[in-house]
């Protein structure tokens, strides 16, 4: 009986298809429909029908397609036609941390719990795309969506991603991976024109879009508002056609950014599937029945009626919609996700808290022992500001959003807290910046009474989801703290030297005050959980082990995008060059030997820890092999933690410029106190290529390479020399 229950367990498994694998059947039921559809019906498909939705064809029970923002939580409701929000009492979620925190644990396996239970989220809120992750490189600190994204590493951007897609999409909910490709900033992003190195291109800006393609199969893609090289990233021959559909062999469906369509014929033929948001509100183009007007909407279908567009362009963006459908809303075999369970606080807060970075502690100033009777003055506002609303597209309706004031005071039940806001930075308002009507001599005169008079001071500052701090739509002015934050800040270190720092950003801030401070934590927008996960820190309760996934400069003309001056970025309004070309984030401080503030994969943790027995498995190599490298991690603290061990590799006397090293292995490692191991980390040679412009393809150079090892990009424990022949 076991047996043949075996056996036809065997055969049902093997005849359906998992969620989201194409067959052979599939493919000939994608057939089957396209002949029964009309060429409006076809037509229909290809736009949207209302602010986040594309329509079916309920003639033949093909579902309509619905899609909601965005990369860490299920944003609510939006209207049919604007952008105001439907006003549903059943659309409060769980926020998870944005990406710059999850990219910070350096946890693959925590951002596959991440994807799945933000896909669980979506599936149960009836969504069949999820408009995330974003995957553009951290490119300047000025970038106002930096927070949305993985930070400035190729390698650690496409090791997170790919995870992240695999357990959202496990739930019958598509990623869509954006914004395809070079958006990395705000300003101008509607037409400014990218200029970038071919070699750029594919080393630092398409690797984690690759990643994501090749091994996660995301099944949707989110063109860009910018152009490159002369054409709008959302219809790009070179960029769609031939490389992500090319190269790649992505099968899934190219949506449009909401408004980044510009062209019917190109949309046509450079490989956008679905026109979204080109103008329904008057926001932009908006027509009577506007939905009808767009570029692939009645001008397309006219176009093709002329014989000016063959119809079989418009035949392959149905298949790929009917492919997508299949992996989604036509999937027989879903599941049916949840939302707001505590197991998904509980992925937030693991998140939250892994992803924190502690990066000063002088003294051990943290943890802060919870048992001692004291008074606490918490100051700033960021200690109370909630952090899910707001951003632009990313903004969330959490059903529950922790402040880091309640949960200090929910952990420490000894303490006694004076609350004072110290600094005020003006109401939410997205594409403008309302100034704060409170006086701010008052707010820091008070503020510094309350140092004055407690044992501790905990300064909760930063940016916030307001425009020109971290929110889509604009950059930062600059890399300094607005709203007062610097004065305030040496006011409060005069009174009171007992002071630690807590800043809650998705960008590097400048930092002039940091000497004097004796503790500084870089929290990120750490979702429903915030308040709890930092409580969880400051208390000991959980050890830092997060790493910064940015370089944080000295000052802002450190930046490689800055030094090179306005063309550089913003650009003149027209046109931007990428004239740092490869050499982004850490690449840049340590080829041309200028110290960061806080380097790449820099974090410290309550307990220490020693790398030694670094080595590789040989001397020398050829290029289909793998190297081997074995290093022990011991923990030589006093209580258990964790640490990133990370390999980067660099190229002796290349024949082409290069960044002194890349990350290309790392791994996260729990250590009891007092224990060590053996860690086994390993990389394709095949990986250590760079991208050759004269063959249009990768090379591999032969020759002697060092392999750094190490804690963070400036905390190398050693260096080992091999040779490839
Ligand atoms: C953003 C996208 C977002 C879309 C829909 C655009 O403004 O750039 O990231 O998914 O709006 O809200």
């Amino acid at each position: 009986m076991q047996k043949l229950l075996s056996v036809v367990l065997v055969l049902l498994v093997s005849v359906v298809p998992s969620v989201g694998e194409s067959s052979n059947e599939i493919e000939s039921q994608i057939e089957s429909i396209l002949e029964q559809l009309t060429l409006a019906e076809k037509i229909a498909m290809t736009h949207a029908q209302s602010k986040f939705s594309s329509p079916g064809v309920p003639r033949l029970g093909i579902p309509e397609i619905w899609m909601s923002d965005g990369p860490h939580g299920v944003r609510a409701e939006i209207a049919w036609d604007s952008w105001s929000h439907a006003g549903w009492t059943s659309d409060s979620i769980t926020a998870f941390p944005a990406l710059t925190g999850l990219a910070a644990t350096f946890n693959p396996e925590l951002a596959n719990q991440y994807g799945v239970a933000l896909g669980e989220e979506a599936r149960y809120r009836k969504k069949d795309i999820l408009l995330g992750p974003g995957v553009n490189i951290y490119r300047t600190p000025l970038n106002g969506r930096n927070f949305e994204y993985m930070g400035e590493d190729p390698y650690l951007a496409s090791t997170m991603v790919v995870p992240y897609i695999k357990g959202v999409q496990q739930n019958g909910v598509s990623a869509c991976l954006k914004h395809y490709a070079l958006n990395n900033q705000e300003q101008w992003r509607g037409h400014i024109n990218v200029e970038v190195s071919d070699r750029a291109l594919h080393e630092i800006y398409l690797p984690a879009y690759k990643a994501a393609v090749t091994e996660a199969k995301v099944w949707t893609v989110m063109g860009a508002y910018n152009k490159f090289r002369g054409q709008h990233t959302t219809h790009h021959k070179h960029l769609i056609n031939d490389i992500l559909k090319g190269e790649w062999g992505f099968d899934g469906v190219l949506i449009s950014d909401w408004g980044s369509a510009h062209d019917t014929k190109e949309a046509a033929m450079y490989g956008l599937d679905i026109e979204m948001g080109t103008g329904t509100d008057g926001l932009t183009t908006s027509n009577e029945n506007a939905y009808d007007y767009y570029y692939l909407a009645k001008p397309f279908q006219e176009m093709i009626q002329k014989g000016e567009l063959d119809e079989s362009l418009l035949d392959d963006k149905v298949r790929r919609i009917l492919r997508l459908m299949f992996r989604t809303n036509m999937s027989p075999d879903r599941p049916l996700g949840r939302m707001n369970n505590p197991e998904h606080l509980e992925v937030a807060r693991k998140v939250a808290g892994e992803g924190i970075v502690l990066l000063k502690n002088d003294r051990s100033f943290f943890p802060i022992d919870s048992k001692k009777k004291m008074t606490i003055a918490v100051i700033g506002e960021n200690a109370t500001r909630a952090m899910t609303p707001g951003g632009g597209s990313s903004e969330l309706k959490a059903r529950t959003e922790i402040s880091p004031l309640q949960g200090l005071k929910e952990r420490y039940k000894e303490a006694k807290f004076i609350y004072s806001p110290g600094y005020a930075s003006g109401p939410p308002a997205y594409g403008r910046i309302v100034p704060s009507t409170l006086d701010a001599d008052s707010l820091r005169t008070a503020a510094v009474k309350a140092a004055a008079k407690a044992d501790l001071v905990l300064f909760f500052g930063g940016l916030n989801k307001n425009h020109g701090q971290d929110c889509e739509g604009g950059d930062r002015a600059g890399m300094a703290l607005d709203f007062g934050q610097g004065e305030l800040l040496q006011k409060l270190i005069k009174t009171n030297k007992n002071i630690g720092v807590i800043l809650v950003s998705g960008n590097a801030v400048e930092m002039p005050w940091l000497p004097k401070v004796k503790g500084l934590i870089q929290s990120w927008y750490l979702g429903s959980e915030a308040g709890h996960a930092i409580a969880d820190v400051i208390s000991g309760d959980v050890n830092p082990s997060g790493k910064l996934p940015f370089s944080f400069p000295v000052k802002l003309s450190d930046n490689a995008a800055h030094s090179f001056g306005e063309l550089s970025y913003p650009g003149d309004g027209q046109t931007q060059y990428y004239k740092e070309d490869i050499l982004v984030g850490y690449r840049w401080h340590d080829t041309k030997k200028i110290e960061p503030l806080f380097a790449f994969g820099y974090g410290l943790s309550y307990t220490s820890f020693k790398l030694s027995s670094i080595k590789t498995d040989k001397k020398s190599y050829t290029t289909d092999e793998s190297i081997n490298i074995s290093c022990k991690v011991s923990n030589t603290g006093k209580v258990d933690g964790s640490e990133v061990v990370q390999v980067y590799v660099g190229k002796v006397n290349s024949t082409v410029d290069r960044a002194e090293k890349e990350l290309q292995a790392f791994q996260k490692i729990h250590l009891g106190m007092g224990t060590k191991k053996t860690l086994d980390l390993s990389l394709d040679i095949a990986d250590l290529a760079f991208y050759d412009e004269s063959v249009s393809g990768w090379n591999v150079e032969k020759g002697d390479y060092l392999i750094y090892v190490g804690t963070a990009s400036n905390k190398i424990s050693k260096k080992v020399k091999i040779r490839i022949n």
